[in-house]
């Protein structure tokens, strides 16, 4: 089976790497889709989105790191994948989840959204507050792979 997990991973955090070791689990191959679209203005060029990804996956052989734009839905039908795997931390989550995974639903019906309960670890963790912590000289261990942290140091101080 064939599944994508799609986000704009700006940058890629602890919390969305657990969603793709579980969900790479229960998957053939699992396509992790970056959103490509400018007007999420990302603090990250979708290169450097999916360069991370792609170092911290290297050890995951069923995973691919892509880019897309337009519809999720026109992507997943392009790579043949009939599962949408999205991550929920917390029921403030739900009411845009559910939003996407019913308009997902009207424009393909046979394409499903399966929601992954975010580890507790993880449950309070965003790349935006990853973001805010850095520009505020934070320390972000744990939050994002080590090597992520120098990363989003560097693009903040640049900002
Ligand atoms: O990590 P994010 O920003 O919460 O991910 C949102 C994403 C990329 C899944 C969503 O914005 C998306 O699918 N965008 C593509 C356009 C689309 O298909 N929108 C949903 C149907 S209305």
């Amino acid at each position: 089976m064939i599944a994508v997990y799609p986000g704009s991973f700006d940058p890629v955090t602890n919390g969305h790497i657990d969603i793709i070791q579980r969900a790479a689990k229960l998957t053939d191959t699992l396509y992790v889709a970056v959103l490509t679209n400018p007007s999420k203005k990302p603090t990250f060029t979708v290169e450097e989105r999916i360069n991370l990804l792609k170092k911290v996956t290297e050890d995951i052989p069923n995973v691919k790191v892509e880019p897309f734009s337009g519809l999720l839905i026109d992507y997943a039908e392009k790579i043949g994948a009939k599962i949408i795997f999205r991550g929920l931390r917390a029921v403030s989550d739900y009411e845009y989840e559910l939003q996407m995974a019913l308009a997902n639903k009207k424009l393909k019906g046979d394409t499903e959204t399966l929601f992954m309960v975010s580890n507790s670890k993880y449950s309070f963790l965003s790349s935006s507050l990853v973001k805010e912590i850095a520009t505020f000289g934070g320390d972000l261990t744990g939050m994002v792979p080590d090597f992520v942290i120098s990363e989003v140091e560097a693009k903040i101080k640049r900002r």
